[in-house]
């Protein structure tokens, strides 16, 4: 008996040290297999006499059912390590924070034009956009620029392929083309009325039409890089023509949306006598913070001016009857000066660690 019990502890303790169910198997077949220790025990009965067969053969089944149970058991603990690696594996804290996919957001400039536009939009200003190739006509000729000003140097500006000698592109240099871009469009669409019914030919245009005013913001460029100045930077142009546009309502305009944009009412601004050739008289803008890191000192933020005649004209208007003004004004300095950001560079680098910054 002695020896029977000694078989099932060996059988427990081989199926216990088994590691994979083919271990496991394996020691199986050594013990219940066809030529394993039971089998072999069996077969020796039948040497034994009658009545020893009877008790040896009880005892034998005994042991063969502890070692079936002790397999049964071993293979379950197999399955339930398995589960449990399977289940550490795959854990899942809930409680740690979710991995959120970055939504990005608006450049600052982007910020700033969308800004400059809902301002203007509130005073009743349109918004255009025009082509960033221009004309020589556009850019210089129709704004008063004569042949021989500095502007058209070629260390001032890029010329692009297409034009011809007389008539080259450009990048456009400012975004005062579009003063003449948007307003031939309006007086065209005005006048078509006047000329159907015969009360006009052709020549400048005196008739009724509802006033223009309009911003157009966009890309510009310069032979130019500093830390103030980049070879594409933007610009926000500002025309009003009317009847009665003076000078005054540039003043109230420009100090009305200095004031909204900087969310500042007691900011001060200063027009100081200019020269540009599509204005007379012009003025340079600037600002000045009464509170804050830049209180105090002039900060030129726009050009303006008085349209010039010959650029009512070249409008299609007539100059006798129609006035305006006009400004150009710089959104990545406006955004500088928002932001407190000291090199205009930082906008153009694409770094994704300032970028974030203004989402
Ligand atoms: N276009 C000018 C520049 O780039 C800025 C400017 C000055 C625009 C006077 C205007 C203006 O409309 O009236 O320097």
């Amino acid at each position: 008996m002695n020896e029977l019990n000694a078989l099932a502890e060996s059988a427990r303790a081989a199926f216990a040290q088994a590691v994979t169910p083919a271990e496991l198997e394996n020691a199986k077949a050594l013990f219940l297999g066809k030529s394993g220790r039971i089998t072999e025990l069996m077969k020796a009965l039948a040497a034994l006499p009658v009545e020893e067969k009877k008790s040896r053969g009880a005892a034998i089944n005994l042991v063969k059912q502890a070692i079936e149970a002790a397999l049964q058991q071993s293979r379950q603990a197999l399955v339930d390590a398995e589960l449990q690696v399977q289940l550490q594996a795959e854990a899942l804290d809930v409680t740690l924070p979710g991995r959120r996919r970055g939504q990005g957001g608006l450049h600052p400039v982007s910020l700033t034009l969308e800004r400059i536009e809902a301002i203007f939009g509130s005073m009743g200003f349109d918004v255009a956009d025009g082509p960033e190739i221009e004309t020589d006509w556009f850019n210089f000729t129709a704004l008063n620029t004569p042949q021989d000003h500095p502007a058209r140097s070629m260390h001032d500006t890029f010329y692009v392929e297409g034009g011809t000698d007389e008539a080259p592109h450009l990048l456009r240099t400012h975004t005062s083309p579009m003063q003449i871009r948007h307003a031939v469009q309006h007086v065209k669409h005005h006048r078509a009325a006047d000329v159907a019914a015969g009360r006009l030919s052709d020549g400048l245009f005196s008739g009724d039409m509802p006033e223009i005013r309009v911003i157009a913001p966009g890309r510009t460029y310069r032979v130019d890089s500093d830390a103030t100045h980049s070879p594409m930077f933007h610009q926000c142009e500002g025309l009003w023509v009317g009847e009665n546009v003076s000078f005054k309502d540039l003043k109230f305009v420009f100090t009305d949306f200095c004031r909204k944009f900087f969310e500042s009412d007691d900011l001060v601004l200063r027009f100081r006598p200019s020269f540009f050739p599509f204005t007379e008289p012009s003025a340079e803008i600037d600002i000045q913070f009464q509170t804050g890191p830049l209180a105090g000192r002039w900060l030129e933020v726009a050009g303006s001016g008085q349209v010039h005649p010959n650029v009512i004209r070249n409008m299609g208007l007539d100059p006798e009857r129609y006035i305006g003004f006009a400004f150009g004004m710089g959104p990545d300095r406006l955004t500088m000066l928002r932001y407190g950001v000291s090199d205009l560079r930082l906008f153009f680098d694409g770094d994704i660690r300032f970028l974030s910054q203004f989402e």
